[in-house]
């Protein structure tokens, strides 16, 4: 090592954070593994064979990398918007007009929310023809269902926000198909437009389900999915044919 990277690594404080050596050697590739919050939501050892970009196309990854976007413009939109009825459709025209690369700021929140719906659904489709919804990992499959629902609600409460006829019409036909569900379609309706029809209680509830309830019902379900993932031994391998080639890789 070199002196420099003696002088950084060899004091108290950084080994007060960092408790593994150098990761020159097995040992301490594992504990750099074990004791990394992020690092440690992967096994030590993974198969050749389950890192293959073909074995998930990487979608699970890249939904939580939507969301990770979706999370960072969001929090830096919300610094624009006001949600209420006189302000909300000026704010929309002010990050259009005023605000230095506001438009880009929107389209990037908005184009990752159209890729995390298509690629949430890709996944699933992923997960359910290489028939990984089977035991031991049925309960992750119902949680990536509510996280399936979670997003495509995130991306309704979403259409609300800026305050324009396509939203206001929008939330109109998607307010009234949840109404006409049986027995309770009156009630939900009412519960989630704050009254019976769209207007400033509407615009107050969706932000807060768009902005606070459901990115953190999604953050607990991600956390709790990926390390279901860990836990049922990683991602599903179908049973290795070693009749072909082999085997292949392991
Ligand atoms: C916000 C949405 C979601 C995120 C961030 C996410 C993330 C992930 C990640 C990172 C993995 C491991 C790697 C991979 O298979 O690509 C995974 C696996 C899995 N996901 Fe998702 N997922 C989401 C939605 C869903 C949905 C909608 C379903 C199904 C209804 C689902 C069911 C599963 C199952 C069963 C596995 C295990 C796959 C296997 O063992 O091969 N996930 N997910």
């Amino acid at each position: 090592m070199s002196a420099l990277g003696r002088l950084l690594t060899g004091n108290r404080v950084w080994r007060s954070i960092v408790r593994h050596g150098f990761p020159d050697s097995n040992r301490n590739r594992a504990l750099a593994v074990f004791s990394n919050l992020f690092l440690h939501v992967h096994p030590v050892k993974v198969r050749l064979r389950a890192i293959a970009f073909s074995r998930t196309f990487f979608l699970g990854g890249l939904a939580a990398a939507c969301f990770l976007i979706l999370t960072i413009t969001g929090v830096l939109l919300m610094l624009y918007y006001r949600p209420s009825v006189p302000e909300a459709y000026d704010d929309m025209k002010d990050l259009e007009f005023v605000v230095s690369s506001g438009v880009f700021l929107r389209n990037l929140h908005r184009w990752s929310a159209h890729a995390m719906v298509a690629i949430v659904f890709l996944h699933m489709v992923r997960v359910f023809f290489a028939g990984a919804y089977r035991p031991p990992r049925e309960f992750n499959w119902v949680i990536g269902v509510v996280l399936f629902v979670t997003t495509i609600l995130l991306s309704y409460t979403g259409y609300l926000l800026p305050w324009d006829q396509l939203a206001y019409w929008g939330v109109t036909v998607g307010a009234n198909m949840a109404g006409a569900t049986p027995w309770i379609g009156e009630d939900t309706r009412f519960l989630l437009l704050g009254g019976t029809e769209i207007g400033e209680p509407a615009l107050l509830r969706f932000y807060v389900l768009h902005c606070v309830i459901l990115p953190a019902v999604l953050v607990v379900l991600v956390a709790i999915h990926i390390w279901r993932v860990r836990k049922d031994g990683g991602i599903y391998l179908p049973p290795l044919d070693l009749s072909r080639d082999g085997g292949g890789k392991r």
